[in-house]
């Protein structure tokens, strides 16, 4: 199954929290829940609470008895400031409810019944472009990916954080099913755990080897060249190409420049946010003390004891070798090149998506002839 779905009228979604251990589905009828389930982290990961956003959209605009348009209308918005709020740093949650909002508002639609099947419409795209966007970065990434490297990867970029398949996991993937041998290190990623908990899980399950470290020790495996390659995701990339992203990835891209290994972010356009000129205007979620406190229950540190918590961290664009997406990698000047990869998906979102296929990419976009040392 998908990590999250439509199901007989209800939003259902694997629980995070209780992975690896357990496999558990929740399912849920009511909005303001759906917002729940995104700040409490039970969905999670950029693209993955995008398409829960917009689900939960659809469901708002069921719960509603309205009796014409503009009360739904209304109401919509409403909902949708909810989901938008539920964590702050990852765009796809605007970018998810305002594709719903706008879908909403087409002028063609006079029936209340009208706009929700066409909200529901929608939203169903939102979820199989996602995969089908994936499946193209997947390609496009894996291209930079020899035979016998040694990867390193933060957090959880797969399936688990996006609709299915992942962005640099998924990039990962895709280099495994080519036959290539490569070896994956994740970076447990504290204090939630999604690298040991979530990718591993997912490492497992496509057979593709691996180990655990902690956070503190990749600087240590890159000293040893033991690192050839480092793939992380994005929950935001402002236009100068400054990436949002799990906190330890800042340090980890300082550390790379630092023993010359390539730094690359998997970032899909939806995550790519032009109206935010660069990463210092990226907000970025502080979240509850408790998660290093008591981490999963178990009391680390007293009550007394001040904590720090942010979520997120920036990376700033000139750490960064090259931005892969879906319309091809982007290298520097990402204030140039990040516009070209909007405006083409842009265009390309007229395209029907159906059928979520690991297709080829036709041809590699002009964006990778761009000089990737130009700029920096
Ligand atoms: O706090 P999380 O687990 O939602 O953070 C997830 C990440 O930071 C991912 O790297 C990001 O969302 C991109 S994943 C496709």
């Amino acid at each position: 199954m998908r990590t999250v779905e439509w199901h007989e009228g209800k939003v259902r979604m694997i629980d995070q929290r209780a992975l690896p251990w357990d496999i558990v589905l929740v399912e849920f009828r009511d909005y303001t829940e759906v917002a729940q389930s995104i700040s409490e982290m039970i969905v999670r990961g950029a693209p993955a609470i995008g398409a829960a956003a917009a689900f939960g959209m659809v469901l708002a605009a069921r719960q509603f008895d309205a009796t014409n348009r503009q009360e739904l209308l209304r109401y919509l918005e409403e909902a949708g400031n909810l989901l938008v709020n539920a964590r702050p740093t990852a765009v796809n949650l605007k970018w998810a409810v305002n594709r719903m909002l706008q879908a909403a508002a087409n002028e063609a639609l006079f029936r209340v019944e009208d706009i929700r099947n066409e909200m529901l419409r929608v939203a169903k795209r939102i979820a199989n472009q996602d995969v089908k966007t994936n499946r193209q970065m997947g390609v496009y990434g894996a291209a930079l990916i020899r035979s016998g490297d040694r990867i390193l990867h933060h957090c959880n970029t797969g399936a688990l954080a996006t609709v299915d398949w992942g962005t640099a996991l998924g990039v990962i993937k895709t280099a495994h099913q080519q036959g290539k041998h490569i070896q994956v290190l994740l970076t447990e990623t504290r204090p939630r755990m999604q690298g040991a908990r979530l990718s591993a899980w997912e490492l497992n399950g496509a057979g593709i080897p691996y180990h655990i470290i902690t956070d503190s020790a990749a600087g240590h495996f890159m000293r040893k060249g033991e690192v050839d390659l480092i793939l992380v995701g994005s929950d935001r990339t402002a236009a100068n190409g400054d990436v949002a992203n799990k906190i330890g990835t800042y340090s980890l891209a300082v550390l790379a420049r630092e023993n010359g290994i390539p730094f690359y972010a998997v970032v899909p356009t939806s995550t790519i946010d032009l109206s935010v000129e660069d990463g210092s205007k990226i907000p970025i979620e502080e979240r509850t003390p408790d998660e290093i406190r008591n981490p999963y229950g178990m009391r680390l540190v007293p009550e007394h004891f001040p904590v720090k918590n942010p979520a997120f961290d920036v990376t700033p664009y000139r750490y960064i070798t090259g931005i892969i997406t879906e319309q091809g990698i982007a290298y520097p000047p990402y204030d140039v090149t990040l516009p070209m990869v909007v405006e083409g998906s842009l265009n390309s979102e007229l395209g029907d998506v159906t059928e979520p296929e690991p297709d080829e990419p036709e041809q590699l976009s002009l964006l990778d002839e761009i000089d990737p040392f130009d700029g920096l």
